[in-house]
């Protein structure tokens, strides 16, 4: 298989490096193209992947075609290739944040069997710790969704989601590292507040949070569980938690949680 990336900003060269890296793809399989000249070119040196001069030339020369450009200028590439793409009935792949597979049909005008995959991957793909959804169209084959299911596994981990789940899945996968981070840094300024130095307090959080993320991946337990295993009777971690809890620790959350969601339905039918 060839793979074309269309746009190689920060996202298609975290996915590159990660599916060349984890040996999905060989890089002589991939072919680029960027409106960024000088970039793209440097990019491909670096990595030993093809440049291309175009969109159209792109599209010529692979069988699955990455849209990994902002989501405004979708509708543009798609309105300038729409010929060839059903020409070549390459697959698809979107990555596009916010833009249902409808939209992209609707971009495409036409009734002909475009297989089409959309992607929610989330920043962690750039250090091979990422959250991706996958959802094919009624055009896309069980192969065709695997394989792109396969492709995001080599970056971390993907899921195969209905895409009414889309939003759900932006806003506990694509939004949350966000709120994550915001957790670490309150855990650090708390240490700070309480005499240590700000790096070293936020390596610390950084750290029992990652541990415990991967603790909660790796023994298969309920979060419960593992917070009931840490709060001893009369102790320090039952006081914390009733004290975070009083302060409406899980309600604040998911109303967070609700937020992102409704914006990204807002932005999905915009
Ligand atoms: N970054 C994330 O964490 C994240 C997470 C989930 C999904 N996504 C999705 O990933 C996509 C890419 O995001 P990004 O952050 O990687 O964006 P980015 O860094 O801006 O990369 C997009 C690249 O495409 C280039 N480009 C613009 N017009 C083009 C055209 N007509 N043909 C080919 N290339 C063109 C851009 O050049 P210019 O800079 O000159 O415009 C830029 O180099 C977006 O749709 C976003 O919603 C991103």
């Amino acid at each position: 298989m060839k793979i074309g990336f269309v746009g190689t900003g920060n996202m298609a060269s975290a996915i590159i490096k990660g599916i060349i890296e984890k040996e999905f793809i060989k890089a002589k399989n991939i072919y680029l193209f960027d409106v960024m000249t000088d970039k793209v070119t440097e990019f491909s040196k670096e990595i030993g992947a093809n440049v291309c001069r175009s969109n159209d030339e792109l599209i010529r020369s692979v069988d699955v075609v990455v849209l990994s450009v902002k989501p405004n200028i979708i509708e543009k590439i798609l309105n300038e290739t729409r010929e060839l793409i059903i020409e070549k009935s390459p697959l698809l792949i979107s990555i596009a944040a916010g833009t249902p597979i409808e939209k992209l049909s609707t971009f495409l005008r036409s009734k002909e069997e475009v297989s089409i995959v959309r992607v929610m991957p989330n920043v962690n793909a750039m250090i091979g710790k990422g959250a991706a959804a996958v959802c094919g169209n009624e055009f896309a084959s069980k192969e065709q969704v695997s394989y792109v299911q396969n492709m995001f596994q080599s970056l971390g981990m993907a899921w195969i989601l209905p895409e009414k789940d889309f939003s759900n899945f932006t806003a506990l996968a694509g939004s949350s590292p966000a709120y994550a981070y915001l957790f670490i840094d309150s855990i650090a300024r708390a240490g700070v507040k309480n005499g240590l130095p700000k790096d070293l307090a936020t390596q610390i959080a950084a750290q029992a949070v990652l541990g415990s993320a991967a603790m909660i991946l790796e023994s298969a337990e309920n979060p419960w569980t593992l917070i009931d295993r840490v709060s001893s009777p009369g102790g320090t971690t039952v006081a914390g938690l009733i004290a975070l809890e009083d302060e409406g620790f899980i309600s604040t959350v998911v109303k967070g949680i609700d937020a992102t969601i409704i914006k990204d339905i807002e932005l999905n039918s915009k």
